[in-house]
């Protein structure tokens, strides 16, 4: 029995296959085959997210469909938005993850009650937001998923950081068997319903391990006043064995290829200055000295910041664009089912006596 190997945290184990999404030899992202960074310069939002849920580049037609039924569905009922605004819960993810809950699963079809649960998110913040902070008047429903989130999230109707915020929405759709899909797979294996399914898949990318690494960046980055401060706390914090927000991942061990494109679209839309200087010097220093790659969370948290979003959507806008990975995951976990179930290795007592 001491003989077993027992892979932590299942490293490098293959649980399953799939068809949505996978990195290539080279390090590229693949949605359903495609580089994710050409889809990101050809595709929208709407057309990349059917074609994760279904594994094809809808025509106009079906994507318009597909728009409009995101715009539909993403009115929450009066009721609902009772429930948020007695509820007062301050954390946003905290909100998703209990209104969501509360969707009756009613015996529809998986995937249209999924995109209906999708297509929620947007107003689900909006009201958790205007539950705390008070009543803002913006309008909730129309327009492009992006530009609905993005209004939403900064009261700004604007095309050209909405296209901006699009892409960052691209890069965080899918990532194969990442934490908060392989509990929602689980979940899923047990044959229980979509909404079970989407709910165990927040709770688990609340973690700062996972989605919460990305609104925990910005609390260190911003305070440097020097390149010399910046790594002096680098240092600092490695030598007390903490981790460093934004850095280190599972898959991708030499380079993160979404961290590379959203730097670089993070140029275009900001320019340089001397925050992105301390965070280039943090990059170099992790990879130089420790050999750990910048990960998406790490410049992700500095496009929204320079898109006007506030720290506290962060996380939000991850499960927002990651609500319809899940969706294909759970799609694609019950049409050819096994129920996930590993096994331990005892290490505790045996035999003993009462
Ligand atoms: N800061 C300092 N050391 C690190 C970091 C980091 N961010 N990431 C990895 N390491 C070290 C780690 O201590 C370990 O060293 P040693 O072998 O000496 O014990 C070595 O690198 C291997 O790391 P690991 O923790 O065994 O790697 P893992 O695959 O188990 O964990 C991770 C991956 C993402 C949980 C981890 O890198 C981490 O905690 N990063 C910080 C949180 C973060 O940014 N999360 C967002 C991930 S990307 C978005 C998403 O998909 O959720």
């Amino acid at each position: 029995m001491n003989s077993l190997v027992v892979p932590k945290g299942l490293e490098g184990v293959i649980v399953d296959r799939t068809e949505i999404s996978t990195t290539d030899q080279s390090g590229n992202l693949l949605y359903r085959g495609y580089r994710v960074v050409d889809l990101v310069e050809k595709l929208d939002f709407e057309s990349v997210a059917l074609l994760v849920l279904t594994g094809k580049i809808p025509d106009p037609e079906a994507r318009s469909r597909f728009s409009d039924l995101l715009k539909t569905n993403s009115v929450i009922e009066g009721k609902v938005r009772e429930i948020i605004r007695v509820l007062r819960e301050p954390n946003i993810m905290n909100n998703l993850r209990s209104i969501v809950s509360l969707y009756p699963y009613k015996n529809r079809k998986n995937l249209d009650l999924l995109i209906e649960i999708a297509s929620k998110f947007p107003s689900i913040i909006f009201y958790s937001d205007v539950a705390i902070r008070g009543w803002r008047d913006i309008e909730e429903t129309g327009g492009t998923y992006a530009e609905r989130l993005y209004r939403i999230l900064t009261g700004r109707d604007d095309r050209e950081n909405s296209k901006f915020f699009e892409k960052l929405l691209i890069m965080y759709m899918e990532h194969e068997f990442n934490s908060s899909t392989f509990a929602l797979r689980v979940t899923a294996s047990t044959l229980a319903d979509p909404v079970c399914g989407i709910t165990s898949a927040l709770s688990a990318l609340k973690g700062p391990l996972h989605g919460g690494a990305n609104s925990e960046v910005l609390d260190y980055l911003l305070k440097f006043k020097s390149e010399d401060e910046a790594i002096r706390f680098i240092e600092n914090k490695l030598s007390r064995k903490e981790k460093i927000m934004g850095f280190g991942h599972r898959v991708y061990k030499v380079k993160d290829p979404r961290a590379q494109y959203i730097k670089s679209q993070l140029k275009k839309l900001h320019g340089y200055d001397s925050v992105m200087k301390y965070a280039e010097s943090i990059e170099s220093y992790m990879w130089q000295e420790r050999h750990i790659p910048v990960n998406l969370d790490f410049y992700g948290a500095l496009y929204m910041n320079a898109l006007g979003i506030e720290e506290r959507f962060f996380l939000p806008v991850f499960a927002s664009a990651r609500v319809f990975g899940w969706s294909a995951h759970y799609i694609e976990q019950v049409s050819s089912n096994k129920i996930i179930r590993p096994q331990a290795q005892y290490v505790g007592p045996v035999g003993l006596k009462l």
